[in-house]
């Protein structure tokens, strides 16, 4: 019997990774196919499956062949690799960098940079996604002018899949998806812990370059499932410049370094840093202090990757759903762009030099 090795391809296309939800053919993972006699063989790589994401996608890919060629032998080799000893199974296997956005305070501008350098990072070509991860206080949906949007979940190998919404040309998941926006989140710390798993591990991720996730304040609930549940890149830590702020993020710098946590610090994005009224382009006015970002940064032994001033776009862009980013003359969108290529070589530098992140186990 001769095989029609586009049509192989084309009923293999109907296969469905089941980490992002993409065809095995998107998704690269064919190799060798070969056709001879009554058999097919062909090999898949599926480095990052479970056992049952393994065995879903080899059915598949007998059940969609033999819709085609009832009777082909089909051998499909599972090209896995071997993982190193003590190797902890891939989470996002997709996903190349998860960056956390993360602060002492609230309300100094952590969901403002997570847009904004996300938007950036886009821009430099990257691959990008966002997670807001503040259940409490969702404000990501409104950023992106995606208020009362709902995300919508598919069927993939039975098993229901939230599909991330796209914001700008990136997929997004937000709480503020799943729940009224005026519904107060009433959870405790179990219930914050699996909704963040789910948004990770039950999501249906693109390939991506970066996964920037926009964290609640503090060092509560949130965080902690969050580096137990994923092993994180880095955190990008955000301040304004007065003391009483720069004193709690260094909190929050202190549990990522934790020892047992053991998360890089990238860099300080210090926000708020200065006032200039348009009257009067060349006064900086420093209501909120200076020196913050920096003595932060230094103390978290990173850099600086940029100051953001107060400017009344930012605000606006944020409650309109248009990120200032977006505003291509404006100077806030010149300073996210230099943040974000800092960003990318503090990434770089990052996964040369030191060992992938290990996701904490806690067992307290
Ligand atoms: N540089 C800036 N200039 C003007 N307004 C800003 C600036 N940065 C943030 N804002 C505004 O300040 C408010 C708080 O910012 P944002 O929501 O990003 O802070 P947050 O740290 O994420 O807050 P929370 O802790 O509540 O999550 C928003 O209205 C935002 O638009
Ligand atoms: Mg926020």
């Amino acid at each position: 019997m001769t095989f029609d090795n586009s049509k192989i391809v084309k009923a293999l296309a109907r296969v469905i990774d089941p980490r992002t939800g993409q065809s095995i053919i998107m998704a690269n993972m064919l190799k060798d196919l070969k056709s001879e006699g009554n058999n097919i063989s062909f090999s898949l790589e599926v480095g990052g499956l479970d056992a049952q994401g393994k065995s879903n996608v080899h059915l598949s890919c007998i059940q969609e062949i033999h819709k085609d060629y009832p009777s082909a032998e089909v051998n499909v080799h599972m090209l896995s690799g071997n993982p190193p000893p003590g190797a902890q199974p891939d989470i996002l296997p997709q996903v190349k960098n998860i960056v956390a956005v993360a602060s002492g305070k609230g309300g100094v501008g952590k969901s403002t940079v997570s847009v904004n350098l996300a938007l950036a990072l886009k821009a430099q070509g990257k691959k990008v996604g966002i997670i807001d991860a503040d259940l409490y206080g969702p404000s990501i949906p409104g950023m992106l002018g995606l208020k009362n949007e709902r995300a919508k979940v598919q069927k993939v190998y039975e098993k229901l899949r939230i599909v991330p919404l796209d914001g700008y040309g990136m997929p997004v998941l937000s709480i503020g998806f799943v729940i009224d926006p005026e519904q107060a989140v009433v959870l405790r710390g179990p219930r914050l812990g699996a909704i963040i798993k789910q948004f990770i591990s039950d999501a249906i991720w693109p390939e991506l370059d970066y996964l920037i996730i926009d964290l609640p304040p503090g060092t509560g609930d949130i965080q902690l499932t969050l580096v137990q549940t994923v092993p994180l890149t880095g955190v990008v830590l955000v301040t304004t410049p007065q003391t009483v702020a720069v004193d709690d993020a260094v909190k929050a710098m202190n549990m990522f370094l934790l020892p047992n946590v053991n998360v890089p610090i990238l860099g300080v994005v210090e926000n708020m840093s200065w006032f200039t009224p348009k009257e009067l382009p060349n006064n900086k006015y420093f209501i909120f202090g200076d020196g913050g970002g920096e003595f932060l940064a230094k103390k978290s032994q990173s850099m600086l990757l940029g100051q953001v001033p107060l400017v009344k776009g930012i605000r606006e862009g944020g409650d309109s759903g248009t990120p200032v980013f977006m505003d291509t003359d404006s100077m806030t969108h010149k300073i996210f762009q230099d943040i974000a290529v800092k960003t990318i070589k503090q990434v770089g530098i990052r996964n040369e030099m030191l060992p992938k992140t290990r996701k904490v186990d806690i067992t307290t």
